[in-house]
Order: structure tokens, then C-alpha cells, then sequence
């Protein structure tokens, strides 16, 4: 045998040397939840070691995590029902503790890449990412509400915009308002082949913003489709998505491998609540080896081809560098 693949695999140090995709604290993104209030640190049960947060306590979390070297955080809000309505009219209220939050976390540590989500459905008393109208999310009128979502943020200082709601035309409605508003300099991260996928669970219990009625099947992607992952990248691209994201990531590895092939756009991915929540599952229960686990999962993402990863893991992976 000339060829002996193994003589590559023999010690640590030349299995290193070729291995081909690596993982760092630089390619994670940690999603954070906000609650109003103060001194609130509340457990949420389907999504182990990840709490909805106040204010005062997020700041010292993330100051944990910035010297753990973390850097990018994505910031998502718990609003009580009763704020919410049809219009998500708190998304863009400047009394909002969401926007209040973003100031503040921009003020007390400059160096945090802050990034936030655009859709209506922590807002929606109807839990749809979009306008419901005769129970259709309607398209075209939701765009004005995620403009105007997106201006308030970027006001509020946050560094990338995340529009996770699927509407058609939104990159280019939200580039625009941006430019309007004179914030040129915020960057938007496109959730481009967001797909309708049964792993959101333990997210929507963490911020309590489940469909109210129906599904999400008529604005997020079809799980069976790839094809069409591509036009939907082709558009945000075009309309001015500096990033283009797919989610969630695991099951849909084919569709990260795609995107990175045909497009120079940076491509993220996310790996979602639901795939967080297994791996602990199956790790209390002593069926696998969590760290280990954790580590195959995200660098099977990096291998892919995703740049950036949002996951819930960012923390322990980083405390398991230090270990
Ligand atoms: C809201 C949004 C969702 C997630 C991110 N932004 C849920 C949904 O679309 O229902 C899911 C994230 C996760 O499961 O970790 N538009």
C-alpha cells in the first residue's frame, strides 16, 4: 500500500496540523433573553444553563463572557402579554427596555458586537412574525413595521440587524430606512433560508411567543427544499444583506454547504434552541458525552461552510477552552 490515510491520524500533533476546519471563539454568535425588570435571573426549562435576564444582571453576564472572549452577542426580548397587540407597537416605542437595554449594553462595554432580531412575533399579540390580517400574515404591510423596528434599533446602537421574519423584500425596505435614517454603518445579517422547522420549541417557550393560531408555513421555508434557498439568497444579496443566514443548522448542513459554494456573502448559520435542548436531554440521561457532542456539532457547522454560528452553546464552549 503506497497510500496510508491513517499516517496522517497517528499523533495528536500531525492530526492537528491537518485538520481542515477549525472552530473558534471567533465564529460564535450567544443569543441572550431580556426580561424587564430588575434582578430577574429566571430558569428556562427546555433551554438548560440559559436564562431571560434584567438589565443589571445581563450586564454582569456579559461582562462574564467577554473575558471568557466572547464577543458577538444576539439579544432577544420577553415582553409581557399585555404590551402586546396586533402591530407590535412596542417594537418601535422609544419607552421600549428592549431599545432601552441595547443603549445600555452599548454604553457600558463599546467592544460588544451587538446584534437583534427583526420579526413582529415577540411583540404580536397573534405570535406571527408579520402582520395577521383574516388569518393571512400579509406581506407587503409588514414591511413598514420592520422598517421601522429596524431604525429604532439601529438608534439604539446596535451593530447588526437580524430580520428573521421571511416577508419578501425586507433586506431592501430595511437597507433603505437605515440609509434614510442616516445609519449606513449598520449591517444587516439576513436569516435568508429560515425554515419551518419543529427544533424553534424551547425558544418560543423562552420568550412565550408560540403562534397564537396556524403555523409559520406560509412565510418560512419548506423543510424539503434547497433549491430554493438559493433564490431566496440571490434576493438578500442583492437587496443588501451583508450576511446571509441559514437555520437551523444541523439538519440542514446540505443547504450551509450551498450557499457558501455560490455566494462570496459571509454565510452563518444557527444552531437553534431545539438542538441545544437534545444534546442536554441526551446528556443528563448519560446517553452521550455533552462536550463532546457540542464540539462535533459545531464544527461539523464550521466544515459545512458557515463563518459565524448563533449558539446556545457559545459559553460552554468557551469555558471548555479555559478548562
Ligand atoms: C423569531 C425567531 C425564532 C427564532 C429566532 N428568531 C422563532 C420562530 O421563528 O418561531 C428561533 C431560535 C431558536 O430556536 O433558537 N422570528
Amino acid at each position: 500500500m503506497n497510500i496510508r490515510p491513517r499516517r496522517n491520524r497517528k499523533n495528536a500533533a500531525i492530526r492537528d496540523m491537518v485538520q481542515e476546519s477549525r472552530l473558534g471563539l471567533e465564529n460564535l454568535i450567544f443569543p441572550i433573553f431580556l426580561k424587564d425588570g430588575e434582578n430577574v435571573k429566571e430558569e428556562i426549562p427546555s433551554l438548560p444553563n440559559i436564562y431571560r435576564w434584567s438589565i443589571d444582571l445581563l450586564l454582569k453576564e456579559i461582562e462574564e463572557c467577554l473575558k471568557l472572549g466572547i464577543r458577538v452577542f444576539d439579544i432577544f426580548p420577553a415582553v409581557e402579554e399585555h404590551l402586546k397587540d396586533k402591530t407590535a407597537t412596542l417594537s418601535y416605542d422609544p419607552a421600549n427596555f428592549y431599545l432601552k437595554a441595547i443603549q445600555k449594553i452599548k454604553e457600558t462595554f463599546p467592544e460588544v458586537v451587538l446584534m437583534s432580531d427583526v420579526a413582529l412575533d415577540p411583540y404580536s399579540s397573534d405570535g406571527h412574525d408579520g402582520l395577521v390580517r383574516d388569518g393571512k400574515i400579509v406581506n407587503d404591510e409588514t414591511l413598514p413595521i420592520l422598517a421601522k423596528m429596524s431604525v429604532a434599533q439601529a438608534q439604539a446602537g446596535i451593530d447588526i440587524i437580524g430580520p428573521s421574519d421571511m416577508m419578501d423584500g425586507r433586506v431592501e425596505v430595511i437597507r433603505s430606512a437605515l440609509d434614510d435614517a442616516g445609519y449606513s454603518d449598520t449591517s444587516i445579517m439576513s436569516y435568508t433560508a429560515k425554515y419551518a422547522s419543529a427544533f424553534y420549541g424551547p425558544f418560543r417557550d423562552a420568550l412565550n411567543s408560540a403562534p397564537k393560531s396556524g403555523d409559520k408555513k406560509t412565510y418560512q421555508m419548506n423543510t424539503a427544499n434547497k433549491g430554493e434557498a438559493l433564490i431566496e439568497a440571490q434576493l438578500d444579496v442583492e437587496e443588501g444583506a451583508d450576511m446571509i443566514m441559514v437555520k437551523p443548522a444541523l439538519c440542514y448542513l446540505d443547504v450551509i454547504h450551498l450557499l457558501k459554494e455560490n455566494f462570496a456573502t459571509p454565510v452563518t448559520a444557527y444552531n437553534v434552541s431545539g438542538e441545544y435542548a437534545m444534546v442536554h436531554a441526551a446528556a443528563q440521561k448519560g446517553w452521550i458525552d455533552y462536550n463532546a457532542a457540542m464540539n462535533e456539532m459545531l464544527l461539523s457547522i464550521r466544515r459545512a461552510g458557515a463563518d459565524g454560528i448563533l449558539t446556545y452553546f457559545a459559553k460552554d464552549f468557551a469555558q471548555s477552552l479555559v478548562d
